[in-house]
């Protein structure tokens, strides 16, 4: 009955995981998944959540009732003020159809069966993803059906953004192709546009109408400020010239710790004239593709992200503990490339601390990647992104060391 089935190789991140559970030498290091770690390699649950945990359990009426299909009103109703801002026209004018998710790839999932069903303003649909771009989103879209193909993102000699070849991939791709950007701390790259680099692709997506995507897991992780890393996301909703739909999928994985709960949103803005009309049509459609998939959306997260966007208090609490996450990333980043600096590592580190967000490219070699995992148990993905969350006081020296006799080796 299976005759043709092939088994197929581990995930590359969840394999990944999976070798460093398995693995018993005690100073081994993790540097693949992307979750924040404290200074002791520690899972961290994020004060703003503690507290929101224990203000959502001691309330009244709190239950584990079904959601409505489009998912918890007041978390959908936050997490589109938190995205696009508290005085977003866009939320004014109603211009907006959100959706609870399976956190940020359940987000792309849905976006993409969405597009793939109802699109039509293109007659390839081809999504178009960074080179490189997270290894998930590939497969999330080509196992919808959809096309996809790569733009340039990474100039790989200069160790920075392929701004020209990623605005000639702009103009080549047909009218109407829909775009995957990365609103903030690009994956696996760590390298963002300049605020001046993002306005450029933007207005060059305006003039070949196409979709944009964009993939939001890090808001508040690139740079600790929720409003600095929106601003991808706000220039494109704010750009008169753009007149196609805007698509954000949201992740609360990272920025709020939730990781395992999947809390996330799809957020359609639909530029058209009779937008009225067509966003309820939109929210149906995105209602029957949930109930047909998860039937309604998981509870439990979306109401603890909502308690603490919704509570001045822990909002506030929030900040810092984004403040706390951030800069521990950065000092981390410091910390590494100064002790490489020491070590005489050849080449030039700067990328190190000139990257954003979780991860470093760090531009290691996949043979220099498996001799750090082997040797030394350190394990980043092949593609040598280290997620510098997984840095900490007590095993970047070791980190260091490894990385010098890998280079070297
Ligand atoms: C990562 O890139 O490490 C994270 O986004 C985790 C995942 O689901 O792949």
């Amino acid at each position: 009955f299976f005759a043709n089935i092939q088994e197929l190789p581990p995930d590359p991140l969840f394999g990944l995981k999976a070798r460093y559970n398995a693995d018993s030498r005690a100073d081994k290091v993790d540097l693949g998944i992307g979750a924040y770690r404290d200074n002791n390699g520690k899972p961290w649950i994020l004060p703003a959540v503690k507290q929101a945990e224990q203000k959502l359990i001691n309330s009244e009426g709190y239950n584990h009732e079904y959601l409505s299909i489009s998912g918890y009103e007041p978390f959908l109703k936050e997490s589109a003020k938190v995205i696009l801002g508290e005085d977003s026209v866009a939320i004014k004018q109603n211009k907006i159809v959100s959706q609870q998710s399976l956190s940020g790839t359940g987000a792309l999932h849905l976006a993409g069966a969405f597009l793939k069903n109802f699109y039509t303003g293109s007659n390839e649909g081809k999504v178009y993803l960074s080179k490189p771009t997270w290894a998930n989103h590939n497969q999330i879209f080509t196992s919808l059906g959809l096309k996809v193909d790569s733009y340039p993102y990474w100039d790989n000699d200069n160790k920075s953004l392929d701004l020209k070849g990623f605005l000639n991939s702009i103009k080549q791709a047909p009218n109407g192709s829909i775009f995957l950007l990365h609103a903030c701390a690009h994956n696996p790259t760590g390298l963002d546009p300049t605020k001046d680099q993002w306005v450029q692709i933007l207005n060059e997506i305006s003039q070949k109408n196409h979709v944009i995507l964009f993939d939001s897991a890090y808001q508040g992780f690139a740079s600790g400020d929720l409003e600095k890393d929106a601003f991808a996301i706000r220039s494109a909703i704010n750009n008169d010239k753009i007149k196609t739909p805007i698509v954000i999928c949201q992740s609360f994985a990272k920025n709020v710790g939730m990781y395992g709960e999947r809390v996330g949103a799809v957020h359609i803005i639909n530029n058209e004239d009779n937008y009225e009309t067509i966003n309820r049509a939109i929210k149906s459609q995105l209602n029957k593709l949930i109930r047909s998939e998860v039937s309604n959306p998981p509870a439990y997260g979306a109401k603890i992200v909502a308690t603490v966007l919704s509570d001045a208090k822990l909002r506030s609490q929030w900040d810092q503990d984004l403040t706390t996450m951030s800069s521990r990333i950065i000092k981390m980043r410091n910390h590494l490339k100064q002790l490489l600096i020491e070590l005489k590592t050849p080449g030039n580190w700067d990328h190190i601390t000139n990257q954003t967000g979780m991860f470093s490219f760090t531009g290691l070699t996949p043979e220099m990647v498996s001799r750090l995992e082997e040797k030394h148990g350190v394990y980043l993905v092949s593609s040598g992104r280290a997620s510098v969350a997984g840095l900490n006081e007590h095993n970047v020296e070791k980190v260091a060391k490894a990385f010098d006799e890998v280079v070297r080796f």
